[in-house]
């Protein structure tokens, strides 16, 4: 049987108010670290649900699937959620969710099944390729048509970039991208930018050119391999009018590739490269970190000689971003400081991805009345 939405009620949705949360994901109270209030985003207009419609029944594979737009409304739409008390309405119910991790994960699998089971959706959950016929050597193509069976929508991360098209051939049920060998992770880019809009909701609204009041983005890494920063980036040009400049520190020669060249190029963004963190730390505004990539067959440390510490020379508003796992590139002693970031990407992923899991499966009717979406 249906479970009866609290729209019924006609009472308005119970939003909480700023010094108060039911949620077990705040810092300690003593704790420095960023974690910014979702409710400026909020903002008090509503959010645009025909925007957030259109992604009913879509798979999402690249940041490429979203638009400026749709990030914010997502986020908004995330913020909304953060902030109010959402299990009553059991907005996915009767759904099962497959998460087929081909990879080892913490934080995406685990945000994923949180956000599922927190709005009252099933997993199936496949945390390793071992426990799966692929084991005996049974081909992604065979596995995508017994999902279409047992599932209603798939989040799959494998080591191989083209693991997609393999699974699509006969996948017939939304697919979401959690990570394809070096190709993208678009949901780690949507956490990524909920916390940055959380941050500086100004960011979200789009502005004459003030390039030179911009901020000057920094990231540390390779995005031409690392498939989080890769998405990172490719969302942040979406934004491109909020930033003076990009740099990327790199010890590899060319840490962009040609396509992501061109995508930098045509966003018109003044861009360098360096290949020392310590000779610009502190002229950057955000700082987008990460050292491990999939390259070949195994995991590689990139970018090891660059480290940023509580010691490093950051300005006093910096942010610091990492879609973690982290090794030494980034010290313990910075986790309590102001210019922690990216445990506010990692605990705002579960209300980033529950929104678009709430809009792929078009569950919005299920919201109480009250609430601001129109
Ligand atoms: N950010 C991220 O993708 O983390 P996991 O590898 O733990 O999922």
């Amino acid at each position: 049987m249906k479970k009866k939405s609290a729209n019924s009620s006609g009472q308005p949705a119970p939003i909480l108010p700023a010094n108060q949360s039911t949620k077990p994901l705040e810092p300690p109270e003593d704790a420095q670290t960023l974690r910014p209030d979702p409710r400026e985003l909020l903002g008090s207009g509503p959010i645009d649900l025909g925007t957030l419609k259109k992604l009913v029944n879509k798979s999402v594979l690249s940041v490429k699937d979203f638009d400026r737009k749709t990030v914010v409304e997502l986020c908004r739409f995330a913020a909304l959620l953060e902030v109010m008390e959402i299990a009553p309405y059991h907005l996915l119910d009767g759904k099962i969710l497959i998460t087929a991790f081909f990879e080892a994960s913490t934080r995406t699998r685990t945000s994923f099944e949180s956000a599922t089971l927190r709005l009252d959706g099933k997993i199936i959950s496949i945390p390793d390729a071992a426990i799966t016929g692929v084991k005996k050597g049974e081909s992604l193509g065979d596995i995508g048509e017994m999902f279409n069976a047992y599932g209603d929508l798939v989040i799959i991360r494998h080591t191989e970039t083209d693991a997609l098209e393999r699974i699509l051939r006969n996948l017939r049920i939304p697919l979401i991208n959690a990570g394809n060998g070096s190709g993208e992770h678009p949901t780690q880019a949507l956490a990524d930018w909920y916390a940055l809009l959380k941050w500086t909701p100004a960011l979200a609204a789009k502005k004459p050119q003030k390039r030179n009041g911009g901020l000057h983005l920094g990231i540390m890494g390779t995005p031409g391999n690392m498939r989080a920063v890769k998405s990172f980036l490719l969302m942040s040009l979406l934004f491109e009018e909020n930033f003076r400049r990009i740099t990327v520190v790199s010890e590899m020669a060319d840490p962009l590739g040609p396509e992501l060249r061109e995508e930098i190029e045509r966003a018109g963004i003044e861009f360098s490269e360096s290949n020392s963190i310590q000779e610009i730390v502190s002229d950057l505004d955000v700082i987008y970190m990460n050292s491990i990539a999939f390259l070949g067959d195994s995991y590689r440390s990139l970018d090891s000689q660059n480290k940023l510490d509580k010691a490093s020379p950051l300005k006093k508003n910096a942010v610091i971003m990492h879609p973690l796992a982290r090794l030494g590139e980034l010290d313990t002693n910075l986790d309590d400081t102001r210019h922690n970031l990216y445990f506010a990407q990692a605990h705002g992923a579960v209300f980033a991805r529950q929104a678009l899991l709430i809009a792929i499966f078009d569950r919005f009717e299920r919201l109480p009345e009250g609430i601001p979406l129109k």
